[in-house]
């Protein structure tokens, strides 16, 4: 028999989605993925060549369980002259990708019968991973017709003395919500007054478009610092989701525990990897530069396009490499007889209809929605497209 923990975690939807998609591929039918949050572009050349002199090196052993002080020493630098966050090494712990991170951050922290917030629409695994711990995922739901805003009036209704923690995302995967420092502020202030922990993944962070700004929560006072975890990675950033490169800053005392952790489950990351992390965070950012400029334009052409669709109502994005347009005007319409009812119905048509894959919304608690990555190129992003607006004309 598994157990209670294992059985009441819901399968991940995107993982699921993955499987029919195979299935398809072996079937010869060529699939538009617009579903995968994973950069399509190569791990820059510098990098990678870091990784390859590691190995020849030998350096090929288990590291410090926190992570190698060169690297930590990197990222110390790298919150310092981005973020604007002071961290010592010893308050920096490398890990197995930000998943690692988080789930290191939320088992240190939480208790059986804790609460933690957890903002939607939301990434898939937040929900599970607050579930693991034992603590109660209490969900809080953003209004879309406001960007999906920060709104510290409805996070505050539902504040009691079980809150241990929130989880925000900022970029936001799915929506693209960029938290603003006034918003950040208040969440903040909110934190202290009531004595809660904030866990921020900031793993979308280079990832901003227009005029926005992102804003790190630890940098806005020493006093919030002192709650805040900051995670990022190197998986979007430097298109390096196979490496499984993320870390973690906090206090000494919250980081060690993570550590201890860490050291019972998977010990130090991959050896290999953190030195390609010291390269990337080092080495010259001319790629991340250019992937940015791609995302740009690919933001635009998508947004554009869906907005000439007339099915659909696309808000505009902040950040991070998704959109995630209203499908519900579809709704009660009818394909090959059936009605579809819900986004995983629209995500179902499309992929039948179209061979273009997208995420129901449902998957990030966004009924109303489904979930377009533009992480693929330009040229498949106008395929994609040209598929879906195709297949609409289909529907009854
Ligand atoms: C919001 C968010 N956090 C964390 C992660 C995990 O990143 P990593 O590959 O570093 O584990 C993802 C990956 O999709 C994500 O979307």
């Amino acid at each position: 028999m598994l157990s209670n923990r294992i059985i009441n975690m819901k399968p991940s939807m995107t993982v699921n989605l993955t499987d029919k998609l195979e299935a398809l591929k072996r079937e010869g039918i060529d699939i538009i993925r617009l579903n995968i949050g994973e950069p399509d572009f190569q791990t820059p050349a510098n990098i990678s060549k870091a990784a390859k002199v590691a190995v020849d090196n030998d350096f090929t052993k288990y590291t410090q369980v926190a992570g190698c002080i060169e690297l930590r020493e990197a990222i110390c630098r790298k919150f310092e002259l981005d973020n604007n966050i002071k961290y010592h090494t010893d308050e920096i712990i490398v890990t197995t990708g930000a998943k690692q991170a988080l789930n290191n951050a939320l088992l240190t922290l939480c208790n059986k019968g804790d609460e933690v917030i957890v903002l939607t629409p939301c990434w898939v695994s937040y929900i599970e991973m607050v579930k693991l711990t034992g603590a109660k995922p209490v969900l809080v739901d953003l209004d879309g017709n406001e960007g999906f805003k920060l709104d510290i009036e409805i996070i505050e209704k539902v504040i009691c003395d079980k809150t241990k923690a929130i989880l925000i995302n900022t970029p936001n995967n799915p929506t693209g919500a960029v938290y603003n420092k006034k918003e950040l502020l208040n969440l903040g202030k909110l934190a202290i007054e009531h004595d809660f922990y904030i866990i921020s993944d900031e793993i979308y962070e280079k990832f901003i478009y227009g005029d926005n700004k992102h804003i790190s929560i630890a940098s806005l006072s020493e006093d919030i610092k002192k709650r805040v975890i900051t995670i990022s990675g190197f998986s979007k950033t430097y298109a390096m989701t196979g490496w499984r490169l993320g870390y973690a800053g906090g206090t000494k005392a919250i980081i060690k525990a993570m550590a201890n952790l860490q050291g019972h489950m998977t010990s130090g990351a991959n050896s290999i990897a953190q030195k390609a992390g010291v390269e990337a965070l080092l080495g010259s950012q001319d790629s991340v530069e250019k992937m940015i400029n791609e995302y740009k334009c690919r933001r635009k052409y998508l947004l554009d396009r869906l907005r000439n669709i007339n099915e659909i109502r696309c808000m505009d994005s902040k950040g991070a490499f998704y959109l995630m347009p209203d499908i519900s005007k579809i709704y009660g319409r009818k394909y090959r007889g059936k009605t579809l009812i819900n986004s995983i119905d629209i995500a179902d048509f499309l992929l039948e209809e179209a061979h273009v894959a997208i995420v129901p919304g449902i998957a990030f608690e966004a009924p109303n929605n489904i979930r377009i990555a533009y992480c693929n190129s330009l040229e498949n992003i106008k395929e994609g497209m040209n598929r879906i607006e195709k297949s609409l004309t289909k529907l009854d």
